[in-house]
């Protein structure tokens, strides 16, 4: 693909006409069809004088067959078999020379397969990752592409134009071939899973423990976002927390049912970890505290049966943000440990100072604490672990004994902190030179005969268990 592309885009939901409008407003000509056709005439409306660089299509056949070539054709749609059948429907379309971009959240092994299934027809794919929700499609998200650097170098004018700028540089950037933007995508929303759930665990111990409201809990949220835990969903929760209901005039937060959705990263990012033999485990907290969150029913019988009460907690508001910042490091270090796993894995010599760049502003995630994660990469980091690189290595002393009574407290009192706690161990597994699976080994040697190594000796010794 060349600079000259024809773009077309299919798919004008929530993030195909925000992206649509913000590719216009950047001077792009654009083809734009919808599955629902009424909906692509309401979208002309909508873009207004925009509308003059517009060219609307019947159909996503109609759009590919009467789009000029080079054509470029951007895909909207849901994950899975919507973008499967454009895909399909778009090789007996499309000719050599003309790109199919997947901007969807893919699962990236799909991204992968399709790579090579488009690339094989003689055309180019590209699968890439969009953050930033409604807003940040329309004014400039976080952009993570994979393909080839032929492929990157096609849209790169266009995808530099439309995305976040951190200090007038672009949030956005190649990562790697096939699947590797809609992998750092994914681990993108891992980490933004486990943020929110953490954000969430606090407001819990803060509103149930310490008897604050939720709008005093929302100021305290408004303040920190002024200092290191400056962030996208630190600013939001502070102003979700202190907005009231139209209806009851009281907190809006306590008329929303207490059931949380998630369409599928989360989970992938686990999948992936486990495949990888790592394991993300406050993203896994996040997601399990989801999927049990949905069990409201099972939740309400257990209080019933079970008794479940919240004690009170007395904790300084600085322990909250100190075991805040911790557990958020540590979550970041755990989505970084599994990108370098993926990395080696799949090849993709990752650039970890970089994807932590283009994280910095338009996407979910965006906080202060990312400008410090792409210095810490670019320096010293024994290991290649964040928590040991020397600015997070002191962070975590200073902040750790916080999470600790965070932690403590929040189990006397009952409180749930699936994420913090699980946070919590993990650093503390990894600050021990000596852990306790020599007795895991031992275990497995009596009843499976599995064999261990034995310090300063050989590997296949068996114990004295039978003696
Ligand atoms: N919403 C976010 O904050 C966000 C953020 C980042 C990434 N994403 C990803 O962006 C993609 C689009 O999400 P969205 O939030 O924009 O979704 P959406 O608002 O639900 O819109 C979905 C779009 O896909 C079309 N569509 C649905 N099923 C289809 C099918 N079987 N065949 C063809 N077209 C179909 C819909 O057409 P109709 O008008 O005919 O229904 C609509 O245009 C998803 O992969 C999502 O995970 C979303």
């Amino acid at each position: 693909m060349t600079d000259m592309a024809h773009l077309g885009l299919y798919g004008l939901g929530t993030m195909g006409s925000a992206l649509s409008l913000n590719i216009l407003d950047n001077g792009f000509a654009l083809h734009v069809a919808n599955r629902t056709a009424e909906v692509t005439a309401d979208f002309a409306k909508e873009a207004g004088a925009l509308a003059t660089r517009l060219t609307t299509h019947a159909s996503l056949a109609d759009m590919a067959k009467s789009m000029p070539r080079p054509r470029a054709i951007i895909l909207m749609v849901p994950a899975g078999r919507p973008v499967e059948e454009a895909i399909d429907d778009l090789c007996d379309l499309l000719e050599p020379g003309d790109t199919i971009i997947d901007a969807g959240n893919t699962d990236f092994h799909d991204t992968r397969r399709r790579t090579a299934k488009v690339e094989g027809r003689g055309l180019t794919f590209i699968g890439m990752g969009v953050s930033g929700g409604e807003e940040g499609a329309r004014n400039g998200p976080s952009i993570m592409v994979g393909g080839t650097p032929e492929a990157w170098a096609g849209i790169r004018p266009m995808i530099h134009a439309i995305s976040a700028k951190f200090n007038g540089e672009p949030c956005a950037d190649h990562l790697g071939p096939d699947g590797a933007g809609h992998f750092v995508k994914t681990v993108h929303n891992g980490i933004e899973y486990a943020d929110m759930q953490m954000i969430s665990e606090t407001y819990g111990m803060m509103r149930y423990g310490q008897g604050m409201d939720p709008a005093m809990i929302g100021a305290r949220f408004e303040a920190w976002d002024q200092g290191v835990l400056k962030s996208y969903l630190v600013e939001i929760t502070g102003k979700v927390l202190q907005a009231v209901d139209r209806e009851t005039g009281g907190p809006a937060v306590d008329v929303i049912l207490d059931r949380a959705g998630q369409k599928g990263t989360g989970r992938w990012t686990l999948i992936e970890a486990l495949r990888l033999g790592q394991s993300a485990s406050s993203i896994e907290a996040a997601v399990a505290a989801r999927s049990w969150s949905s069990e409201k029913d099972t939740r309400v019988a257990g209080e019933a049966i079970l008794g479940g009460t919240r004690g009170a907690v007395s904790l300084d508001d600085q322990d909250y943000a100190d075991a805040l910042l911790a557990a958020r490091i540590i979550a970041y270090a755990q989505g970084f440990r599994l990108l370098a796993a993926a990395s080696e894995e799949y090849n993709w010599s990752l650039d970890f100072a970089r994807i932590a760049e283009i994280w910095r502003a338009g996407c979910i995630i965006r906080s202060a604490l990312l400008d410090d994660i792409s210095a810490a990469f670019r320096g010293e980091m024994p290991l290649g672990q964040l928590i040991f690189a020397p600015a997070f290595a002191d962070r975590l002393k200073t902040t750790l004994p916080a999470l600790r009574r965070v932690v403590a407290a929040a189990a006397l009192g009952g409180h749930p902190v699936p994420a913090l706690a699980s946070a919590l161990s993990f650093v503390d597994t990894f600050a021990m030179a000596r852990g306790t699976t020599d007795l895991i080994q031992a275990q497995r040697d009596f009843f499976g005969m599995h064999g261990f190594e034995r310090i300063g000796g050989a590997s296949g010794q068996h114990g004295p268990w039978w003696d």
